[in-house]
């Protein structure tokens, strides 16, 4: 945000932002370029005048001070991008591009990396939950910063770019805790990635899904067209990724896209609800549960077999104690019954 009071002095330095506005105007692209030419002059505090500068803004191009103000709030720093609170056990991750429906960009995706790095081993956090700021999940990959601009800076670019996006979805799909999509809203193309890297996913009745790729002229985006085989019978894939159709949360859940879908209002609570449930789990169990499901579709039965039985004993290997204490209090001290309810693991936490 802008903050008065500012010192007077360069009336240049407006006249530079008020040349970028008349440009920005004139593409329909207020804001970006407001934002950017206001950084280049706040970058010189001392010769600017804010009064002046709100002044010209305000004649012949009718920019209101609130939209002013409003644009400046827009640039979102590069850490910006994504929230994370931690809270009750529970890492709270918010894809933070609300005014570009959280479209992912480069910022966004090497901002997840970071964001990922901090909780995946913090003693703090159990479950992650992934979702987006206002009416979006994410509304794909962000067509200009993602695809026209590194297009433009050539193949390097695009290939690092890649490295980035499909690197934080990659580190989610193996994330050493479990992980929960609570999709808010729109979910298109690219959103799919982070959608299937987590291991459960709730959404609104009122969220829309969409392989919208087709009505650009698309492939669906990196691996979607795998996700949605993975996820989708073979007929609902096909008419799912063909006609660029969107469904709502209900129809995504009957579709097993998402696990479950609930009215908008409840679904914060719903997903509160799950993370209590997987917080009382053993974690070490929960990490070689949550990867076994995702290996073993690949696998011949005996192949999965023979991995099931070493991924039981590593698990062993790093938390003996925690099954045995999961025998002793159902064989002797006969305090739980696991079909029906975890084990009491404050008195072996492990
Ligand atoms: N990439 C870049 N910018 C985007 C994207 C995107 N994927 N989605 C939305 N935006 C931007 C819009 O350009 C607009 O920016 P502006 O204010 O500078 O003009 C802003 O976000 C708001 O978008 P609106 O379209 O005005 O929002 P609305 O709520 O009316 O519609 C919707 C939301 C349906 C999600 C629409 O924005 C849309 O269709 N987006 C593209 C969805 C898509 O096709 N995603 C797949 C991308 S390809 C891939 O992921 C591989």
């Amino acid at each position: 945000m802008v903050t008065a009071p500012w010192p007077s002095g360069n009336r240049r330095q407006c006249g530079i932002l008020c040349d970028f506005a008349r440009v920005a105007l004139a593409h329909g692209k207020v804001w970006n370029l407001l934002v950017r030419s206001c950084a280049q002059v706040l970058s010189d505090p001392e010769t600017f005048d804010l009064a002046v500068c709100m002044e010209t803004l305000t004649g012949p191009f009718r920019i209101k001070p609130s939209m002013f103000l409003h644009a400046t709030s827009l640039e979102r720093s590069h850490a910006e991008t994504v929230i994370l609170e931690v809270r009750d056990g529970v890492a709270w991750v918010r894809l933070n591009r609300p005014e570009k429906r959280n479209a992912m960009s480069p910022e966004l995706n090497r901002q997840m990396l970071n964001v990922l790095d901090q909780v995946e081993f913090s003693d703090e956090v159990g479950v992650l939950v992934l979702t987006g700021e206002g009416s979006a999940f994410t509304a794909g990959m962000d067509l200009k910063g993602y695809f026209r601009d590194n297009e433009a800076k050539g193949l390097g670019a695009i290939r690092s770019a890649q490295r980035e996006s499909y690197g934080w979805w990659r580190r989610l799909r193996w994330f050493q805790k479990p992980t929960i999509a609570m999709v808010n809203g729109w979910c298109f193309g690219g959103g799919y990635a982070p959608l299937f890297a987590c291991d459960l996913a709730f959404a609104a009745d009122e969220a829309q899904f969409g392989l919208s790729e087709i009505n650009w002229g698309i492939l669906p985006g990196g691996c979607v067209t795998k996700i949605a085989r993975e996820l989708l019978s073979f007929r609902r894939a096909m008419y799912h990724a063909l006609t660029g159709e969107s469904i709502d949360g209900r129809t995504a859940a009957a579709w097993g896209l998402v696990n479950e879908s609930v009215p908008l209002a409840n679904l914060q609570a719903r997903v509160e609800e799950v993370c209590r449930v997987l917080l009382a789990k053993n974690p070490v169990a929960l990490k070689a549960t949550k990867d076994a499901i995702r290996r073993v579709g690949e696998m011949t039965y005996d192949n999965a077999e023979d991995y099931l039985i070493r991924a039981q004993e590593a698990a062993n290997f790093f938390d003996s104690a925690g099954r045995e204490e999961g025998m002793r209090q159902f064989l002797d001290d006969k305090s739980y019954k696991p079909g029906l309810s975890p084990y009491d693991r404050s008195k072996h936490p492990g």
